[in-house]
């Protein structure tokens, strides 16, 4: 036993961590992970002089035990797309009877919790997983073992073949009951509330005990096996049945229909039903039944074209607004927010609702001290729909905008053209806030333990003044801060240490540029492959970009020419965080190539094939004229097509394109990590 072996050992474990937690690709097993860690204690006990703050060892029961392993899902969860009136499910009926024209609807109760993916071999099971983004989720198979509705062997009496692999899916959640429960225990011990059983399901799923997770009575309902075909099913019917029969729960209240009315009919009856359930559902889902006929439609990029969700009408409560209350954002906007009597809607209590800006204030005449109509815009953001001027006492106040921002006190402006008014101060203290919250939030730099209140107490203790300065926070002015424990100091470092690999397309959203979402970010990111390329890059040439229009490459430019933010930038380089993309498209197959799509595709999305086109440096054009260099073409396609074989433009079908696509991939696809 040797320092220089512990020195060994030490760095496989932090390649080990980084693999696993920074690039979610584990280089070691856990027994593997386990083994080295055992022989690491065992030398650091035999010397207690070798032991290093940086040792593994010290986050023991630190991140290490408070994380949950993430695990790649062996086909992606997708979502639904939304309808919200009966005009929405006729339409989606016109598209699916336009591939199945005999096609029948299964339709079953939208619950309203979290996806659980359920993974047995052999028929044991081993593995439950959270949603996650989709592909990666975090496996929880202990707590997940509490749900007494999850079958931990699959009952196979009856023949019923089990296929060595079986992924099952579905949604846990907390019945009602629970939830109150739960919530008026906590109330008592004066914890915190949950705002609805959703979100006390996803909590009690991630919780570190599962002694806990176990007295929360969470339920389960499955709806989807994975390897359905493979064992002979045929329909979804089929699915929900043979779930059953394994022993899964599955909810009692799918029906069948023949036709979109039926279904419409049952939408509405179950409207009404709904709070007379003993679990809360958001809406429904109806999803085509025969296999066969889900393969003809096939998917959307992110969601099956055989299946849609019927949300719920957003409800409406009455309430009061007690005050109007003003927040600077990151880009200087000043949003005024109601502060309102609390009210309990859409399945959580309110008592803040957005008013976005003056003239929408103006215009549906809100005043402080009036009676409002409340609802949750998407079922997510309170949001005030009318005032009631008939309930007014004569007390009520007209709100103003003031002409000074209530962050640092400078000149409020409002723009021409712009509802909003801004506050032009880069250096507000409430502008500043808010970028670092964004900096850090899930989509951007994702460093998990770093709220907007430890935020508001390392900016106020002058730990930090932007959000490079992150990075070189030190653990022992940390520990000086109020509330801040060993533990949570420890989680912290790591947090931000691992944001450093996030990548180029978080970064470049993190940054804040106006007009620059997740989306564009991550189109941005192909296309320039690095932080240098993105800030040498022309106007003309981002606009050539099928995604980015004038107005957004204007802000591009104009971020990059703003010294403050190369400084910005620099900083972050000097502190190591990656500016590079891990996948570079960097073939320029279809460079100077003018690409028409035409007609109903089988594989991709319209937007899909045309941003693959774009980063393979090709143009995709709407119409077809000399100038195109060729069309891909799937099926049923129109004018465009007959005017392509007029001019004598060469047309390929998708598979075609796609096996060229192909070629291009594997010959020129460089992963740049
Ligand atoms: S089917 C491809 N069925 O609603 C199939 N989802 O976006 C996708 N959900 O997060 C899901 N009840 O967790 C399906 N009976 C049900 C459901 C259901 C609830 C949730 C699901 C997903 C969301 C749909």
């Amino acid at each position: 036993m040797s320092q220089k072996r512990l020195q060994e050992i030490k760095k496989i474990i932090d390649k080990a961590n980084y693999h696993y937690y920074g690039l979610d690709e584990p280089i070691l097993t856990d027994a593997e992970y386990d083994k080295y860690m055992q022989e690491l204690f065992g030398i650091e006990k035999n010397h207690p002089e070798w032991v290093t703050e940086d040792s593994p060892s010290q986050r023991v029961g630190g991140f290490v035990a408070s994380q949950f392993p993430k695990i790649r899902h062996p086909e992606p969860l997708l979502s639904l797309d939304n309808a919200f009136h009966a005009e929405d499910l006729k339409d989606f009926d016109c598209r699916v009877r336009m591939v199945a024209p005999d096609a029948e609807y299964v339709v079953e109760l939208k619950i309203d919790g979290l996806t659980v993916a359920l993974t047995y071999e052999d028929g044991l099971l081993i593995r439950g997983a959270t949603r996650g983004d989709g592909e990666v989720g975090e496996e929880i198979t202990a707590n997940v073992k509490t749900i007494r509705a999850v079958p931990l062997r699959i009952r196979t009496e009856a023949g019923i073949p089990v296929s060595s692999q079986l992924d099952v899916r579905g949604e846990g959640y907390m019945p009602k009951e629970s939830f109150l429960q739960l919530n008026s225990e906590r109330e008592e011990e004066g914890l915190s509330l949950f705002a609805n059983p959703r979100n006390a399901a996803a909590g009690s799923l991630r919780q570190q005990d599962s002694k806990i997770t176990a007295r929360r009575k969470l339920g389960y309902f499955s709806y989807q096996i994975i390897q359905a075909e493979n064992l002979g099913i045929r329909t979804q019917k089929e699915v929900l049945q043979t779930l059953k029969n394994y022993g899964f729960h599955v909810n009692p209240d799918y029906k069948v229909f023949k036709t979109i009315e039926q279904v419409i009919a049952y939408c509405s009856q179950m409207t009404g039903e709904r709070h007379n359930l003993p679990y809360e559902i958001d809406g429904l889902v109806i999803k085509v039944n025969h296999f066969a006929h889900q393969r003809e439609l096939g998917y959307t990029a992110k969601s099956p074209r055989w299946a849609i969700a019927y949300k719920f009408p957003a409800e409406q409560v009455e309430t009061v607004v007690k005050d109007i209350e003003i927040n600077v954002g990151r880009t200087g906007v000043l949003t005024p927010t109601a502060i309102v009597r609390e009210v309990f809607v859409a399945g959580s209590t309110v008592s803040r609702a957005t008013l976005h800006n003056q003239d929408n204030i103006r215009d549906k005449d809100i005043r402080i001290g009036d009676y409002v109509l409340l609802h949750k815009a998407g079922d997510v953001i309170p949001e005030i729909i009318k005032s009631l001027p008939e309930k007014r006492s004569g007390t009520e106040r007209i709100f103003e905008m003031p002409s000074a921002c209530p962050s640092c006190g400078r000149p409020v402006f409002r723009p021409g053209g712009e509802a909003a008014h801004r506050c032009l101060n880069s250096s507000c203290p409430s502008r500043q806030r808010e970028a670092i919250i964004h900096f850090v939030s899930r989509e951007a730099m994702n460093i998990e333990g770093l709220g907007p209140a430890v935020i508001y107490q390392l900016l106020e203790n002058r730990l930090i003044g932007d959000a490079a300065d992150l990075y070189f926070l030190e653990y022992d002015k940390l520990l000086a801060l109020e509330r801040m424990g060993d533990k949570s100091a420890q989680n912290l470092l790591h947090a931000i240490e691992t944001s450093k690999q996030r990548g180029l397309a978080p970064l470049i959203f993190a940054l804040g540029i106006r007009h620059v979402g997740v989306k564009v970010g991550k189109v941005l990111a192909n296309r320039y492959g690095n932080m240098d390329a993105l800030r040498n890059a022309a106007l003309e040439d981002l606009k050539e970009i099928g995604d980015i229009g004038e107005t957004m490459a204007k802000s591009i430019i104009s971020f990059f020419q703003d010294q403050a933010n190369l400084d910005f930038l620099e900083k972050l380089r000097k502190a190591g965080v990656k500016m590079t993309a891990d996948h570079t498209v960097t073939s320029q197959i279809l460079a100077g190539k003018s690409i028409v799509v035409t007609g109903t595709l089988k594989f991709w999305d319209r937007r899909e094939i045309e941003g693959f086109i774009e980063q393979l440096g090709g143009k995709s054009s709407s119409s077809v004229s000399k100038k195109t260099s060729f069309v891909v073409c799937g099926e049923s396609a129109g004018s465009k097509l007959t005017k392509a074989k007029e001019l004598g433009i060469p047309v390929f079908n998708e598979d075609e394109f796609k096996s060229f696509l192909h070629i291009a991939n594997e010959d020129k696809i460089n992963t740049d990590t």
